[in-house]
């Protein structure tokens, strides 16, 4: 073999070797990015370039290599099954991103023998998380088992006490938990990473954390849950009930067995609980939050709502008010001409508002097993390369106590379906409450059509009427309804949708 054939092959053997691309061989050893290109088009370097060349790679080849990072996962779930997947598929491709190995070690889920169309073979089983957690066969513990309390949080704090990284994609876990966390985690100088723990695969926390700097946020607001959006879509796009909507989720599944917990509007509530403490610098406050669902939002309210340019969406809202920090979840009318309107089926969405760079809309998949395992591995990625930032954006002793402005001082416009009783006088009464709580009305939309009959069966002698109201505060609202009611001219609840201004 020639000297020059023989010196290809030693160079090719040595990109192969450490899964090195041609450009990076070039520029780390030869001083040229295209010299490898160039020697396959067959240019051929000069003797004492060779020399200096293959001396530069007995150089690198005697530098002991980076250390493979460990990876224990604890779940081997939807997303933990993923991301082991993702891991041992394109290892490869990791490695030559971060210089050195990122391996999956050591695994821990309840059942050993159920098939997760993964091999875990070659790696050591725990049947105990905490145990996997402290394990010396490991670098850094992955927490994808779920829940707010019990494994999942002893197993993370087992980590952190020890000053081993955590990543974690647990929002409930964040959302009760994760100012102790981020305590535990600064104390023991760990990092703790959680990007997949609100809106999936969409990179809303780092962008808050450090995309953002020293940027003010006002607002935030969000579609923070696929299976709430997708039954709102559905219900805009056909008529269907929610009922049969929500059926159709859990047959897909999109939705739980038990829809409580996203229907009802708390799984968002736990999302914006995290992100209000990353906006605002406050300590998280899951039970401090308005929250309402989704579950009396009928085909009626979706219909006149797109009659009068609106669409309905279940938003978790944060933002700065007077009074301290408003949070609230609740199904809000939306121009359809906004962005977050074209938001649609079980896609996410989260909106920040900002002094400097003023309205950034993130978009994308919230949930799933590759888009939220992609976010953990970012987090991984992250911590691999050495990045350090404060679990919640600033020190947690740093976090102020969160005040909690009352939902009654809530200003802003109001949507409200009422079944009145057909008889003289019943209109009047109610603009007349309306006016004297200072409540300026917008429209009144009364139609044939419009017929809602949660007070019982269909019965002519009651006629459903919409109200869209000027900006008012809530609690005028809720004091002129209660007159209203008390007035004997409605039957069954109002129905109160608020709209948001974006
Ligand atoms: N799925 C999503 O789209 C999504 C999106 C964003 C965030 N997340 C979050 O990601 C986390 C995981 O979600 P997932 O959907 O992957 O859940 P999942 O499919 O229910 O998987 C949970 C895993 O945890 C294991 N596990 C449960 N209890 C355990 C215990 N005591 N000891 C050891 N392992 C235990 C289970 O083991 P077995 O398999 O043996 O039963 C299972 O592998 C949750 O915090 C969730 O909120 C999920």
């Amino acid at each position: 073999m020639s000297d020059i054939q023989s010196f290809r092959d030693t160079i090719e053997s040595f990109i192969a070797a450490r899964g090195w691309t041609p450009t990076r061989f070039g520029r780390q050893i030869a001083g040229d990015p295209l010299f490898v290109f160039d020697l396959r088009e067959g240019r051929e370097p000069r003797s004492e370039t060779r020399q200096r060349i293959l001396k530069a790679m007995q150089d690198a080849a005697e530098a002991p290599p980076a250390p493979p990072l460990r990876i224990g996962v604890a779940g081997l779930g939807n997303v933990g099954a993923t991301l082991v997947r993702i891991l041992q598929r394109d290892g490869e491709e990791l490695t030559r991103k971060l210089g050195r190995s990122v391996v999956v070690t050591a695994v821990a889920a309840r059942s050993r023998s159920k098939d997760r169309g993964i091999d875990i073979s070659g790696l050591a089983w725990f049947d105990d998380p905490v145990a996997l957690a402290k394990s010396d066969g490991i670098d850094l513990f992955v927490e994808l088992i779920g829940g707010e309390d019990g494994p999942a949080l002893a197993a993370v704090r087992a980590a952190l006490e020890i000053g081993r990284p955590v990543v974690t994609a647990n929002k409930a876990l964040l959302a009760r938990h994760g100012v102790a966390l981020a305590r535990l985690a600064e104390e023991n100088a760990a990092q703790l990473g959680f990007e997949a723990a609100v809106a999936g695969g969409i990179p809303v926390i780092k962008t808050l954390r450090e995309g953002l700097g020293s940027a003010r946020v006002a607002r935030v607001y969000g579609i923070m849950n696929g299976t709430c959006n997708y039954i709102l879509t559905r219900m805009g796009n056909e008529v269907i009930s929610f009922d049969d909507c929500l059926k159709d989720a859990q047959r897909l599944g999109y939705a739980e067995a038990d829809p409580t917990f996203d229907v009802g509007g708390f799984d968002t509530a736990h999302k914006l609980a995290i992100l209000s403490s990353l906006c605002f610098g406050c300590e998280i406050a899951p039970d401090e939050i308005f929250v309402e669902g989704i579950t009396s939002i009928t085909q009626a309210d979706i219909k006149v709502a797109g009659d009068l340019g609106y669409k309905i969406k279940l938003l978790g809202i944060a933002q700065r008010s007077p009074e301290g920090i408003e949070q609230r979840v609740h199904p809000t009318l939306v121009s359809k001409s906004s962005a977050i309107a074209g938001v649609d089926g079980v896609l996410n969405a989260v909106a920040l508002e900002t002094d400097h760079v003023h309205e950034l809309l993130l978009a994308g998949p919230g949930a799933g097993g590759p888009p939220t395992a992609s976010s953990v591995l970012s987090d991984i990625l992250d911590i691999a390369r050495g990045n350090r930032v404060p679990p919640l954006g600033v020190p947690s002793q740093e976090l102020v106590p969160y005040r909690q402005a009352p939902m009654k001082a809530h200003e802003g416009g109001y949507y409200i379906r009422l079944n009145a009783r057909d008889v003289p006088g019943a209109f009047a009464a109610i603009a007349s409450r309306m006016g004297a709580a200072g409540i300026s009305l917008e429209s009144v939309i009364q139609r044939p059509d419009l017929r809602v009959t949660d007070a019982g069966p269909a019965d002519a002698s009651i006629r459903t009427i919409v109200l869209l109201t000027h900006s008012t505060l809530e609690q005028s609202v809720r004091e002129a309804l209660a007159l209203i009611a008390a007035d004997g001219f409605i039957v069954g609840q109002p129905q109160l949708i608020r709209i948001e201004s974006l």
